[in-house]
């Protein structure tokens, strides 16, 4: 057997049926990127390996003694722990032990002569444990790994709840480190990453010892790190055993012989058709139409190929702004204290830019300072007096608990819920969708909701922070090209190249 075995695996949330009779191997050396369109399944698949949820079908089985790891995809974690908390529960059995060894000594001081030989035997046993654990060495351990991501300046005693994004990734990539697990599991692990951190995951995976089953929709990462794809459509996995480019073509070669196959049957089945419509009232004929209908009904068909419906994103345009549409001067941001400035700079309407730089560097602050949300520290920024700003809010869960619908209703009340699901339904949010809450959708529908929030506004400056998060290629290109003929201007922030290398005219990099 592999290292993971998975056999006709069921699941379905309420009526909505997620998986039939899904096959599914891990086998040694094997690093598994899992590709599929937004809301297929993919986070419900790793949730039930990981066993974070049942199966109502099927058998999920590891491999005897296989450690695995398991990064779920909206970085859930025990945020009121500290960071050291975090790390050290990693060796809470050596803890207990340690636990375990101060009681044998307290023991040992009320023992009887009898007891004291036993005691102090067992007291040898749990120390050579420890020892052998490497116990007394844990906090050198812990500083080496966190050393090693380059977390050294973060103070150890901080809350998880406090990190950014990208931190949380990294310490939790430390725990993990820790654990030394056999396989890994990740659901889009660079959703909170900057492009730096990226290449070092990457680099960390590439050189991973033991095997990995990770979700990404980021194209340039997945050719980095996987040597298997497997392609959740339509219910079921298909299996490539090969990296991303070679997937990709083998992919469409598939695909264009499938369409083949179904073309040529959907002929063969009109013939017939056909023969029978004539024959069949025919007396000297009508016994061959009989038998030969006979055999069309008991035919396996090929099922129709399902052709993804494409979104229909559109950001509407307002009028056109004066020619200077922002201006920063001697602008210093922060909190309690500057994080970037003093910035000085133009931005001209119609420009197209990205502001890039690592995590933490400043640039979500930037935008919440020009969006108002933060008051500068020092200096000032001017919009055109004509701007129409629309934004893109970034991953929130204050909604959590509502329905798509009632969201886009907190922004618009007069709208009926016809017109809001029309909007829904342009992006893909339909008519099961839209109606339950939004923590029950997938990663990528949330991100839609939030998009088809920002079709709703006319403006002429769009600003968008993150918008790539979660959302699959085509989704993307989708995305892409809204953005690309929209006429006002566009202030990005990503990590993603490959989306805003062709869209923007200007790239800001702040380090
Ligand atoms: N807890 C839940 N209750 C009900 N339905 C759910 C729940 N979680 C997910 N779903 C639905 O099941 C489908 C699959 O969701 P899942 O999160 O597994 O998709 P995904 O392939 O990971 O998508 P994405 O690429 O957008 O992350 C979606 O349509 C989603 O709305
Ligand atoms: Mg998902």
């Amino acid at each position: 057997m592999g290292i993971l075995d998975v056999k006709n695996l069921k699941f379905k949330y309420k009526d909505i049926e997620l998986f039939n009779n899904v096959e599914f191997h891990l086998e040694a050396k094997e690093h598994i990127v899992i590709v599929g369109e937004n809301g297929t399944g993919k986070s419900t698949f790793m949730k039930l390996i990981s066993k974070n949820l049942i199966p109502d079908a099927g058998t999920i089985t590891w491999l005897n003694h296989i450690k695995y790891a398991y990064l779920d995809q909206h970085l859930e974690m025990n945020n009121d722990l500290s960071i050291n908390d975090y790390l050290t529960a990693t060796f809470k059995n050596l803890y207990d032990k340690e636990k375990e060894l101060i009681k044998l000594y307290e023991d040992l001081g009320t023992a009887s002569a009898t007891d004291y030989d036993k005691i102090t035997k067992k007291i040898d046993i749990v120390n050579r444990y420890l020892e052998d654990n490497n116990f007394y060495a844990i906090s050198s351990t812990i500083s080496n790994v966190i050393n090693g991501l380059g977390l050294n300046n973060l103070n150890l005693d901080r809350l998880i709840s406090s990190l950014s994004g990208g931190e949380k990734m990294k310490v939790y990539l430390a725990k993990i480190i820790l654990e030394e697990p056999n396989v890994l599991l990740m659901d889009e692990p660079t959703n909170f990453l900057d492009a730096n951190q990226v290449d070092w995951l990457a680099k960390y995976l590439k050189g991973f010892n033991g095997e990995f089953i990770i979700i990404s929709h980021d194209e340039s990462f997945i050719a980095n790190i996987a040597n298997v794809i497997y392609e959740l459509n339509n219910k079921t996995f298909v299996r490539y055993k090969m990296g991303y480019e070679a997937y990709l073509k083998e992919r469409e070669i598939r695909r264009e012989s499938y369409l083949k196959a179904y073309n040529a049957e959907q002929k063969k089945i009109k013939e017939m058709e056909t023969f029978i419509a004539k024959n069949i009232v025919r007396a000297t004929t009508t016994k061959r139409a009989q038998s030969r209908r006979k055999m069309l009904e008991k035919m396996e068909k090929l099922p129709k190929p399902k052709n993804r419906v494409p979104l229909k994103l559109n950001f509407p345009f307002s009028h056109s702004t004066g020619d200077e549409v922002l201006i920063l001067n001697e602008l210093i941001i922060g909190y309690d204290k500057a994080i970037l400035g003093p910035l000085n700079y133009k931005l001209m309407k119609e420009k197209k830019i990205a502001i890039l730089g690592r995590n933490g560097v400043g640039k979500s602050t930037l935008l919440k300072t020009i969006l108002s949300q933060i008051k500068p520290l020092s200096g000032d920024f001017k919009w055109n007096l004509s701007a129409d700003i629309n934004y893109f809010r970034q991953e929130e869960n204050e909604f959590d608990e509502i329905n798509a619908i009632n969201y886009l209703r907190y922004f618009y009340h007069l709208k009926t819920d016809e017109e809001l699901r029309t909007i829904l339904a342009r992006v893909g949010i339909g008519k099961d969708l839209c109606l339950k809450p939004i923590k029950e959708l997938s990663g990528g529908e949330r991100t839609r909701v939030r998009l088809a929030l920002m079709t709703m506004k006319k403006s002429n400056i769009l600003i968008l922070d993150e918008p790539t998060n979660h959302l699959d290629p085509m989704t993307k290109l989708e995305l892409f090209d809204a953005l690309k003929s929209f006429p006002g201007t566009v202030i990005l922030v990503s990590h993603e190249k490959d989306f805003y290398d062709e869209l923007v005219d200007d790239e800001i990099y702040f380090d």
